[in-house]
């Protein structure tokens, strides 16, 4: 796939059956523009063509410089550097600052950036308070949709979404407190202390430490895992207008709060169709139960019973590329945590299913989430923590894509529009209530 700037312009000749009229509607960057559509009419009166598109299937909402994916050749490319690289050589936040910023940090930037995250891990102890409120078996991620959202109650002054201090402000917060809002959902969930954040840890390192410290006085990560939940955070950073992303800059393009936005864009993830994928990959290589129980579970996929779980993709129609690495990962942490007993199972699921024809004509490979979900298992993660450990990788692509909208001068409040298809004007007969 070529690459919209290395599109030929063009112009594309319409011509409108109902009228005979004929039009030009230029091509730009391998697309037109809807709008161009708008000056096709039967009458003076008729609002002019609309492009009918459920599921933006085929509507590119806007103009980005963040994230390359070629769903064909299985590239993915963070501000042009391929995902593979990234997470070979870099680490969560450097790759954040690289979203944010269009460029990976020299080595003090590097250093500065981290220390600014570690600064901002703390949240105000009413939130703990919040946390409290929830009930003991409320689901992780319901509890950190809400608690995003409710930092917008602490930092009134998010509001000014047009002051670009104000924005970094918040972009900050939001990185920093992400790790932090999330170990203490598990720890409330669990009954246990909330720990506090450790500013001489990693990013990663200082996420276990709140999650697993107990009593020991200084919780030491094993640095295998440290690192392969660095990777798996760099995998999920960010991914162009998916639904997720699609929510943060529809809700930020009424210029509300970034931590409103932000909640949005996480409930969005919490789906079973996106984020809340890996959480389904697991209840279903439980369901399976053992290998054998695997060709008949693959049966009732083709019959069109059930979806196999953490398969298939809307971009990538050959492989995931984040699949091949984090593969990779599985087994740097089975070599720590052992092996998890669910892998030889996805093994032979993906095994039967590659060989198998309705997968291969209908281009179902497995994606990022058919093995991360088994990663965080093995990592002591219970399922119901998948899509949160998701959502604090995605939370930079967020906010790189909240401020790309912010800046663009073509963009508005986001306002699609329908086709009605309901009744027909028509008037109340009688009595109401009769
Ligand atoms: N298992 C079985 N069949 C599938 C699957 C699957 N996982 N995914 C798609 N198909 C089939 C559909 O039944 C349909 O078949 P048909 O044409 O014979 O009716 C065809 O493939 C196309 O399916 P769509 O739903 O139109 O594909 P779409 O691109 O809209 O869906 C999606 C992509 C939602 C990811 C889908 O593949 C799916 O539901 N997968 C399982 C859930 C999952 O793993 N989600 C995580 C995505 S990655 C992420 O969000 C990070």
């Amino acid at each position: 796939m070529t690459t919209p700037n290395e599109q030929p312009g063009g112009v594309l000749h319409v011509t409108d059956s109902r009228t005979g009229r004929s039009y030009e509607i230029p091509i730009s960057e391998g697309a037109v523009r809807s709008l161009d559509f708008r000056q096709i009419k039967t009458s003076d009166d008729d609002f002019g063509l609309l492009c009918y598109d459920p599921a933006f299937l085929n509507t590119a909402s806007c103009r980005s410089g963040i994230t390359f994916i070629d769903g064909d050749a299985g590239i993915l490319r963070y501000r042009g550097y391929p995902i593979e690289e990234l997470a070979r050589k870099s680490s969560f936040l450097d790759v954040s600052f690289l979203l944010l910023s269009g460029e990976l940090p020299a080595k003090d930037e590097s250093a500065a950036w981290s220390a600014e995250i570690g600064k901002h891990t703390y949240v105000h102890e009413n939130v703990k308070k919040f946390i409290d409120g929830f009930h003991h078996d409320a689901h992780p991620m319901g509890m950190l949709v809400s608690t995003v959202a409710g930092l917008s109650t602490f930092y009134p002054e998010a509001k000014f979404v047009a002051d670009p201090a104000r924005q970094r402000e918040q972009v900050v917060r939001l990185i920093a407190k992400m790790p932090t809002l999330a170990a203490f959902a598990y720890r409330h969930a669990m009954g246990l202390p909330y720990a506090y954040p450790d500013a001489e840890l990693s990013y990663a390192g200082n996420f276990l430490n709140m999650m697993w410290k107990m009593t020991e006085p200084r919780y030491r990560p094993d640095p295998v895992l440290e690192r392969a939940l660095d990777i798996l955070l760099i995998l999920h950073a960010d991914h162009e207008q998916n639904c997720s992303t699609s929510a943060m800059r529809v809700v930020g393009s009424s210029h509300v709060d970034p931590y409103s936005a932000a909640a949005a864009a996480a409930a969005a993830l919490w789906g079973p169709l996106h984020g809340g994928a890996n959480e389904q990959v697991l209840r279903m290589l439980q369901e399976i139960g053992s290998v054998a129980g695997v060709p008949a579970y693959v049966e009732r996929v083709k019959r069109g019973e059930i979806r196999l779980m953490g398969f298939g993709h809307r971009v990538y129609k050959n492989f995931d590329p984040r699949a091949s690495i984090i593969k990779e990962v599985a087994d740097q942490v089975f070599s720590v945590t052992g092996r998890n007993p669910l892998l030889d199972i996805a093994l032979e699921l993906e095994r039967i299913a590659l060989a198998d024809d309705y997968f291969i004509s209908h281009k179902l490979y497995p994606n990022v989430d058919f093995y991360s979900g088994i990663i965080y298992q093995a990592m002591g993660f219970p399922v119901t923590m998948f899509p949160v450990l998701f959502a604090i990788g995605r939370m930079p692509g967020w906010l790189a894509q909240w401020q790309e909208n912010a800046a663009d001068p073509e963009q508005k409040i986001a306002r699609p529009r329908q086709l009605y298809v309901g009744e027909d004007l028509r008037h109340l007969d009688g009595e109401l209530g009769g």
